[in-house]
């Protein structure tokens, strides 16, 4: 049989040879590229995007955007919206990412405008009332097309009351989506939230000159007002990605050093780093910039694991801060002597898998000690592990951290499926190779 894409496994071992100091880059910022493509919709004019990341949760916006009116073309560095016809009430699937499905509800919800939004079954099944109650709260009027609380919901009218909502849940989608509507509509309005997620769609909206004041650490007011139109955005390396080949750095210890070059700095996003730095592991940044409203610069990596204590994520801000990156840490932790422990975590729930079941399946194969206790994991590391043949469970996280962790070993661990990768992580194997790792597909 012959495998594709997606359905491919990885091979990762470490690498035989010890490489001199390197410097690379990784695709562009997920999350700043989807809210980049979103607020073309909200603004007039074309709109280029150097440096946007075109992996699968991405380019699952570009088919809803062409039918909306906005046709996204590939330019030879990044993207570029253009304009076009629009559809009428549009059925627009956004595969299966929930930042694209919940930020579109908001924009169209902003703009009143009439369509359903659609994804994968996977999809379906995460919860959208996180983002339809709020948007209903200011007027909106969305119906669940299927059972209540999942896609596909359908638009019918836009938001139009302005006041405060509350929101009860830390995702950033949510929030994102309920200011993109408000700006879409140039409502004013107050969110207020349990705790500051990435907050990538407050700094790209006020660059556009949208009048946001932030309060705190919980609390915005967008006052209404327009956007000053934008001919192009540059997108900063993501973090999240940034993560792998650093962290394959660390197990391989078969790389003088590693300069992750131009990625997004911003607070809200490195928390993988700041923990790791925390527990006395050899992570420094360097040439930090201000770019596009956002904190850029590169992360440099030097030594392995040995001497770190265990790390501890015990607030929700920290949590938020490197929420995708729980499998990854939890592996980094095995290899660390002590007990590290990862929480509140609750919320990995609801990601591509129950990703505190998928993170204790992943580590357990390669025969790391992780438990899972009210919402929290703790991992208790420097004890033996192995090279093993792991599942991704289709989920690209998993499949990224279980080869990232298979390059600490001379023998071969196979990743099964692990071309989900794909989903965020264009250059994901060429990245760990120059880390220490001997990764490709099979
Ligand atoms: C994202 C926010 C997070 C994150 C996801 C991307 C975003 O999800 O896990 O990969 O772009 O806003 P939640 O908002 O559901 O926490």
């Amino acid at each position: 049989m012959v495998r594709q894409g997606q359905e491919r496994d990885l091979l990762a071992q470490r690498s035989a040879r010890r490489r001199a100091a390197t410097t690379l880059t990784v695709a562009g910022d997920k999350s700043i590229t989807h809210r980049a493509l979103l607020c073309a919709l909200i603004q007039d004019g074309p709109l280029e995007i150097s440096g946007a990341n075109l992996g699968g949760a991405v380019s699952a916006l570009f088919g809803p955007m062409a039918m909306l009116g906005r046709p996204v073309s590939t330019t030879p560095n990044g993207v570029r919206v253009g304009d076009a016809a629009a559809g009428t009430r549009p059925v627009l699937d956004v595969g299966g990412s929930s930042a694209a499905a919940r930020m579109l509800i908001g924009v169209l919800a902003g703009q009143g405008r009439k369509a359903i939004v659609d994804g994968s079954p996977q999809l379906r099944a995460r919860p959208f009332s996180w983002v339809v109650d709020p948007l209903r709260e200011l007027g909106a009027s969305i119906s669940y097309l299927g059972p209540e609380g999942g896609l596909p919901v359908s638009i019918g009218s836009g938001v139009y009351r302005p006041g405060r909502v509350r929101l009860s849940v830390g995702s950033a989608q949510a929030r994102s989506a309920v200011l993109m509507a408000a700006v879409a509509a140039r409502l004013p309005v107050e969110i207020e939230y349990p705790v500051l997620s990435r907050d990538h769609t407050e700094r790209l909206l006020s660059w556009m000159g949208a009048d946001i004041v932030r309060d705190g650490g919980t609390r915005l007011r967008y006052g209404g007002g327009s956007l000053r139109p934008v001919g192009s955005i540059a997108i900063p390396g993501d973090p999240s990605l940034a993560a792998y080949p650093v962290a394959a750095a660390l197990v391989s210890e078969q790389v003088e050093s590693l300069t992750i070059a131009d990625v997004c700095l911003n607070s809200t996003r490195t928390g993988i780093f700041d923990v790791l730095i925390r527990a006395g592991v050899g992570i420094r940044y360097e040439a930090v910039r201000e770019d596009y409203g956002e904190s850029v610069g590169n992360v440099v990596v030097q030594g392995g694991l040995d001497g770190a204590v265990p790390v501890e994520v015990a607030d929700a801000f920290t949590f938020h801060s490197l929420i995708d990156e729980v499998p990854l840490l939890a592996s980094l932790a095995t290899c660390i002597r002590g007990t590290s422990t990862i929480g509140p975590a609750h919320e990995l729930t609801f990601k591509e898998t129950d990703r505190i079941v998928t993170t204790a399946a992943m580590t357990a194969a390669f025969g790391g000690q992780l438990v899972t206790a009210a919402g929290s994991l703790s991992v208790t590391g420097g004890g033996p592990i192995a090279a093993a043949t792991v599942d991704s469970f289709g989920d690209h996280r998993i499949a990224m951290s279980a080869a990232t962790l298979g390059c600490r070993f001379h023998d071969r661990t196979t990743v099964v499926a692990g071309g989900c990768h794909r989903t965020s992580f264009p250059g994901f194997a060429e990245a760990l190779n120059h880390a220490g790792g001997e990764v490709r597909e099979a």
